[in-house]
């Protein structure tokens, strides 16, 4: 069975023309979801992962362009589109979760308010106060007819971010992108929320793109995992695939930062150094400065080659057959388990 995928990303560029340089913030990235499938986007703070998620929706404004590539959304380029079909997409086709709900509500407008002005929105003006107290009861709401008459700030941070969810599949999107959902939670609301998300996109089938810097979070939810590193992917994997047997070193100081129930407490090992001057990107791997295996052809940029079906690097050294150590992998079950416990934490 060969099912098109729901979004296609091809060879993405998106730079910003500063007055302090130009910054490739999303350089060539090419991923792909399916329908039903979670894919998470995970790297360090900078790496791109937001400013990708903006462009597939663009969403990116002043100084930045996305310059090249193309974004394909149930087949309709969406980077030809002209502005009003692509608002009319958003919310539509595509719903979009952000670190920080308040930056989806309006403090001004009661939930049912702004969750009607989405449904006139998308042509569904005449849909009764039910669809909406439906929408607030499926993410949890208790009790869904006082929360619509409700304003965000006389809510718990967890509650909006529910809301802000019941939004973006209000009108069934077949793709949802969530950029760091549950960062600004506190942790037991966190596991609660991911649960949530994995529900409603279960039962819909909705293609997931899921942004994290959170090991555990990628090992609990996702199918897919894509690893980030200074505007590119550096490695793509089934998850299983990339905890079991990860071929770039950068994602091994992602695993090797994963708290283990079998390690003692205490400092976790860090990566060494920090990501390159994104404005003055090093020839050759972007790693390379931060890497143990740098060796001379890393002087030269490695390509993103398959290892496995399924499973690409950029890594000239690990292409060849080198792997993380036993010792040093966490398993994806136990990742999964300290995630669904972070609350004992
Ligand atoms: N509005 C902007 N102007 C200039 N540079 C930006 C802007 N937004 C993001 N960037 C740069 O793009 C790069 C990627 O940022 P981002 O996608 O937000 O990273 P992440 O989400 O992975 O933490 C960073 O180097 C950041 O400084
Ligand atoms: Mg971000």
């Amino acid at each position: 069975m060969n099912v098109s995928p729901v979004l296609k990303v091809k060879d993405l560029t998106t730079r910003f023309h500063t007055s302090y340089g130009t910054i490739t913030a999303v350089d060539g990235v090419s991923f792909t979801v399916g329908r039903g499938e979670t894919l998470g986007l995970v790297g360090e703070s900078g790496s791109g992962k937001s400013v990708t998620a903006m462009s597939i929706l663009r969403l990116v404004s002043n100084p930045g362009r996305i310059e090249s590539g193309s974004v394909e959304l149930n087949g309709t380029e969406l980077l030809s589109l002209d502005e009003e079909g692509m608002r009319r997409r958003r919310g539509t086709e595509a719903g979009l979760v952000f670190q920080n709900p308040m930056t989806a509500l309006n403090p001004v407008f009661t939930v049912g308010w702004q969750m009607r002005e989405a449904l006139k929105a998308h042509g569904r003006g005449q849909a009764g106060a039910q669809v909406i107290h439906k929408a607030l009861s499926d993410v949890g709401m208790p009790d869904p007819e006082r929360q619509a008459a409700s304003f965000p700030h006389q809510m718990s941070g967890g509650m909006r971010q529910r809301v802000v969810i019941a939004l973006a599949m209000l009108n069934e999107p077949q793709l949802l992108i969530a950029d760091e959902p549950t960062t600004a939670l506190d942790v037991t609301i966190q596991a609660q929320v991911l649960d949530l998300m994995k529900k409603l996109t279960h039962d819909h089938g909705t293609a997931l793109l899921l942004i994290t810097h959170n090991m555990g979070v990628i090992a609990k939810m996702c199918d897919r995992v894509a690893v980030m590193y200074a505007g590119e992917i550096v490695e793509e994997a089934p998850v299983g695939q990339l905890f079991a047997d990860s071929r770039h070193p950068y994602t091994w100081g992602l695993l090797r930062s994963i708290p283990r129930a079998d390690h003692p407490r205490g400092q976790l090992p860090t990566l060494p150094g920090s990501p390159p001057d994104m404005s003055a990107l090093p020839t050759g791997c972007r790693f390379r400065d931060r890497c143990a295996l740098a060796q001379e052809r890393c002087k030269t940029h490695p390509s993103l080659l398959a290892v496995a079906p399924g499973h690409l690097t950029r890594c000239w050294v690990t292409q060849d057959g080198v792997t993380l150590g036993a010792s040093e992998r966490p398993s994806v079950e136990n990742a999964r388990k300290l995630e669904q416990h972070a609350h004992g934490r």
